[in-house]
């Protein structure tokens, strides 16, 4: 898709980081927009940041870890705009956490937050772009933790390890499938950023109640979240870069979309252990 005046994108966790980036960077090219996020006054405090006339943005409060919730936020945007471009499956939650410390609810909060809610946005909004013809964009967010596996984010590496799986298979579904029918044609990208200066480090600010079992951070946890969250802060790449490179590959039709291209040592080394089998090394 290159051309984004006038259609309409979801964006979900754009209340903040690289959703809200993405939002402003949809809002320049003169995209309608519908924001989801879990809090909603971070959500109405961001919407009038992007200086966007009102019947051209809405704001929806929306849990994405749960299928009614993104139906509820599917059926808002139909009935507002009629149709829906580009779909942003942004939302997510980090956790620091050893595989041994981490409780059934610290499981439970990021699998559903960063990975049932892919799930859901595509079962949900799919079959919808699907009949209204015409191209159409999913970005599913992932993160390099998706394509190496970093100690001290069990749960993480799961859920993104995850979204990279889920989007290649739709990818390579819909190329099959588009291949026999031609009336809609929807790209498929992953955004697998590294380390970026967001709330990311602060995902505990929305975890809700009914997951907020969990363990006090200490010993190996406690020294891996310290050491991710300088790895957050001094993230050489901004939120607005990853939204500007991510708006560079859907209009280039590109799936993989990998920003800090000085991990791409760190993802061969994995690759090299798999073939060769050889015991995964710590990445540098
Ligand atoms: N910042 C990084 O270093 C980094 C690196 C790789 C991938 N990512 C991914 O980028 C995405 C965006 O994260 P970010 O860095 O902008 O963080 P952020 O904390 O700044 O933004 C995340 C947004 O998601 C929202 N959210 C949290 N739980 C939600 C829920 N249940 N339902 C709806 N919204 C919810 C938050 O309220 C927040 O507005 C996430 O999927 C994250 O995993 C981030």
């Amino acid at each position: 898709m290159k051309d984004f005046t006038g259609k309409t994108a979801v964006i979900t966790g754009a209340a903040s980081g690289i959703g809200f980036a993405l939002a402003k960077h949809a809002a320049a090219q003169g995209m309608n927009l519908v924001l989801a996020d879990i809090d909603l006054d971070a959500l109405n405090n961001a919407i009038p940041l992007l200086g966007l006339a009102p019947d051209r943005v809405l704001g929806v409060r929306t849990d994405v870890r749960h299928d009614t919730e993104i139906k509820a936020l599917a059926d808002a945007a139909y009935a507002q705009f009629g149709a829906v471009h580009l779909l942003c499956n942004n939302a997510g939650v980090a956790l620091g956490r050893v595989t041994w410390e981490s409780t059934k609810a610290d499981w439970e909060w990021v699998l559903q937050v960063n990975l049932w809610s892919v799930i859901y946005g595509v079962s949900e909004f799919l079959p919808r772009m699907q009949a209204q013809g015409g191209e159409a964009h999913i970005v599913n967010t992932a993160s390099a933790a998706g394509l190496v596996s970093t100690p001290g984010m069990a749960a993480y590496n799961v859920s993104k390890h995850g979204v990279v799986t889920l989007s290649e298979t739709l990818f390579l579904e819909l190329q099959m499938s588009q291949a026999q029918n031609t009336e809609s044609q929807i790209g498929v990208s992953v955004l697998c950023p590294a380390w970026v200066p967001t709330g990311i480090g602060k995902s505990e600010r929305n975890r809700p109640a009914d997951v907020s079992n969990t363990k006090p951070l200490e010993g190996l946890s406690a020294k891996i979240n310290k050491r991710i969250g300088k790895a957050i802060a001094s993230g050489h790449l901004s939120a607005d870069d990853i939204a500007n490179e991510t708006f560079n590959a859907i209009a280039e039709n590109r799936f993989y979309v990998i920003p800090h291209r000085n991990i791409n040592n760190a993802i061969e080394t994995r690759m090299n252990e798999v073939l060769g089998q050889t015991n995964p090394t710590l990445p540098k």
